[in-house]
């Protein structure tokens, strides 16, 4: 367990939504028990608790990987409980996986510009549980669902309360989402900050139309999308499936750009849904944008390093 303890830096560079790493680890005898910290949820944008379960088992993958590198036998045994979905405990055999820590270190979300190209047929086909489409056939669908997110008083108050868009902010290095892991100028940071500041005067003069029309043209081009689709009670299994597959591509090169606001919106989710072919939009439970990008993002902040 001391041994596993050492791992933790590494543990946490997992992904969660708007980078709260929710994941708590309490050490009892010889196990750890796997659980968050209910300050760290996004009650108003993620209500179901989808995000957060996909998080955490982004997190459990992420450590099982770093403690096969590390040369641990560990394993994860799901036991959801209150504020808690399993536990990581010593194991008869090494945890099977092609990734070590430095794939782990080296993934990162990245919400600049990306190449055109489509993935090949090979690299789509190995994603697990994921279905794609080609990024112009979400673009509308992104606007409506940017509209409705920052049409939604408490759903961008709870955002806002995550951006780190200056470097004066207590808790630039440690959490949340910075200017430069949302790939902003200078000027576009100062300008999201005075305007979200002014959000309450200036929501019904249309403020949600100007931000929302900021990711106008981020779908217009010949790249891909990828959506997780799978049931609602695996979201733990399913976050680390989302993690083996974000792995695989940053492994190949590729980068992906989350787009949650398109299944958080119900409307939007049920039209991606009938365009999937998928009969239950409940079941879709990310989206992505994904490709080469055309320069590195930097490492996002984390509580510990
Ligand atoms: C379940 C989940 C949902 C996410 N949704 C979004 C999203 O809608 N928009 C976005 O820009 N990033 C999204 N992200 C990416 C996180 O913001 C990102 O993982 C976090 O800021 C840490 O950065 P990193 O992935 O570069 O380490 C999501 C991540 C996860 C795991």
């Amino acid at each position: 367990m001391r041994e596993l303890r050492a791992l933790e830096p590494d543990f946490w560079r997992a992904p969660s939504a708007h980078n709260t790493q929710p994941w708590t680890l309490t050490y009892d005898g010889d196990e750890v028990a796997v659980g968050w910290d209910p300050a760290r949820a996004l009650p108003v944008s993620d209500p179901t608790g989808r995000d957060l379960r996909l998080s955490l088992g982004a997190f459990v993958e992420c450590c099982l990987i770093v403690c096969a590198d590390a040369g641990l036998d560990v394993a994860f045994r799901p036991d959801p409980g209150p504020l808690r979905v399993g536990f990581l405990h010593a194991a008869e055999r090494r945890y099977e996986t092609p990734f070590t820590t430095a794939d782990v270190r080296a993934r990162g979300a990245n919400r600049g510009e990306y190449h055109g190209g489509r993935l090949p047929e090979e690299v789509a086909g190995a994603m697990e549980g994921m279905r794609r489409l080609p990024c112009r056939d979400l673009a509308d669908l992104l606007h409506a669902a940017d509209l409705h997110q920052f049409g939604d008083r408490r759903v961008t108050r709870e955002l806002r309360a995550w951006l780190r868009l200056t470097r004066r902010h207590r808790r630039y290095f440690l959490d949340g989402l910075s200017d430069r892991a949302l790939a902003l100028t200078r000027a576009e940071a100062l300008g999201l900050r005075a305007s979200l500041a002014l959000y309450p005067a200036l929501r019904r003069l249309g403020l949600p139309r100007v931000l929302a029309g900021a990711s106008r043209g981020l779908l217009d081009y010949d790249g891909d999308v990828l959506v997780l689709v799978g049931d609602v009670t695996e979201e733990v299994g399913l976050g680390r499936a989302l993690m083996r597959n974000w792995l695989t591509l940053s492994g190949l090169g590729y980068t992906t750009h989350p787009l949650s606001q398109v299944i958080d919106c119900e409307p939007t989710r049920e039209v991606l849904a009938g365009r999937l072919g998928v009969s239950d939009p409940e079941t879709l439970l990310h989206v992505a944008r994904v490709g080469r990008p055309k320069s590195p993002s930097p490492p996002s902040a984390r509580c510990r390093s």
